[in-house]
């Protein structure tokens, strides 16, 4: 099924929530809505989900205006960022919950939840009550909860924020394998540049409400519509430097560049070159940051191969392709 936010605005008080989003996620398309805390992620997904009333606009599903829906008539199942599990029921009892009270057939309701519950690595654990499970399993069985619905859409709100590094990467590619194999329209909420950037088909950055961008992760990462989102996918995110400084540029302009983007010259000072102090080295392991200070004062941040040979102190002289460069609009900081 499609989905479509037109004009949608949420006001809670004068606080804008969401603010005229307009947002389309093709029929089986994994949408990833990322953007910082407060910027009205969990609002959009409880308006499509009917436990929210916006203000203005209308929420469509396949063409259907589903805007005044009552919730259990719209067929999508949510992963809330609070769990939500019943503490008085078990995993088994949690995830068959929704089947039961629709009076589905008790063998077919055991066979959907030992399914799901393999999927999602939980076999040993369905006889066991939410307060005897680890903060990462609960999440798990709260994913299994929404599974086992076979619903039209996914309506995910951070659903692994609980997991420790090793078992959320582990969770993220099988949500996205999930995806692939069922191909129910998902949309995924997280505020993760990275979560964002390797999960979704197409990512839409929100911030204050608005809508920033939408687009591949690889369209939204080369050509950052406007500052905000310059700054918000990358890690180490990407320098932004005022227009006339040691990235050139108009006066009136801000200029990006990432930090893989800029190369330090081996040996000859290149023609287009400008020195830099390094200020700080932080070894990742498998790539090195430089926290480097320019002749002007200026701080960029420049990432190069795992055991680099720069230190502290050290002076170094670095350059950029000018092809490699974003210009963004001063004041209005939109891409020029
Ligand atoms: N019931 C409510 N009453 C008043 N304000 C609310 C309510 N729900 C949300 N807000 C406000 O609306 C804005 C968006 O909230 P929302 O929960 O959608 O953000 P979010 O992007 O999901 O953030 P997070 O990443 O922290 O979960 C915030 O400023 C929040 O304080
Ligand atoms: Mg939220």
């Amino acid at each position: 099924m499609t989905i479509r936010f037109e004009r949608v605005s949420k006001f809670f008080g004068d606080v804008a929530a969401l603010d005229e989003l307009d947002l389309s996620v093709s029929d089986g398309e994994l949408l990833v809505l990322v953007g910082p805390s407060g910027c009205g992620k969990s609002t959009a997904l409880r308006v499509l989900a009917g436990l929210e009333q916006p203000t203005s606009g209308r929420v469509l599903v396949s063409d259907r205006d589903i805007t005044s829906l009552p919730p259990h008539r719209r067929d999508v199942a949510m992963v809330f960022q609070d769990l939500a599990l019943y503490p008085h029921m078990t995993s088994r009892q949690n995830i068959g919950f929704g089947p039961r009270i629709r009076r589905e057939p008790a063998d077919e309701v055991r066979r959907r939840t030992e399914e799901v519950a393999r999927q999602l690595g939980l076999d040993g654990l369905l006889d066991r009550y939410p307060d005897q499970l680890s903060g990462g399993q609960q999440q798990r069985v709260a994913l299994a909860r929404a599974m086992v619905r076979a619903p039209q859409a996914y309506l995910m709100d951070e659903p692994l924020s609980d997991l420790d590094v090793q078992l959320r990467l582990r969770a993220r590619t099988e949500i996205v394998e999930l995806h692939r194999s069922i191909g129910a329209t998902t949309i995924y909420v997280t505020h993760d540049q990275a979560e964002a950037m390797t999960m979704g088909d197409r990512i839409a950055v929100l911030a204050s409400g608005r809508l920033q961008q939408v687009g591949t992760p690889a369209q939204v990462y080369d050509e950052p519509a406007n500052r905000f989102v310059a700054g918000f996918l990358g890690s180490p995110p990407m320098n932004l430097v005022p227009g006339g400084g040691v990235l050139g540029g108009e006066p009136d302009t801000v200029v990006g560049v990432r930090p893989e983007d800029i190369s330090i010259a081996a040996d000859r000072f290149p023609a287009d070159g400008f020195r830099a102090e390094v200020a700080l080295v932080e070894s990742l392991g498998s790539e090195t940051v430089l926290s480097v200070r320019c002749e002007d004062g200026t701080r960029l941040a420049v990432r190069t191969g795992p055991r680099s040979p720069y230190r502290a102190n050290a002076t170094i002289a670095l350059s950029v392709d000018p092809g490699r460069r974003h210009i963004f609009d001063r004041d209005s900081g939109m891409r020029r």
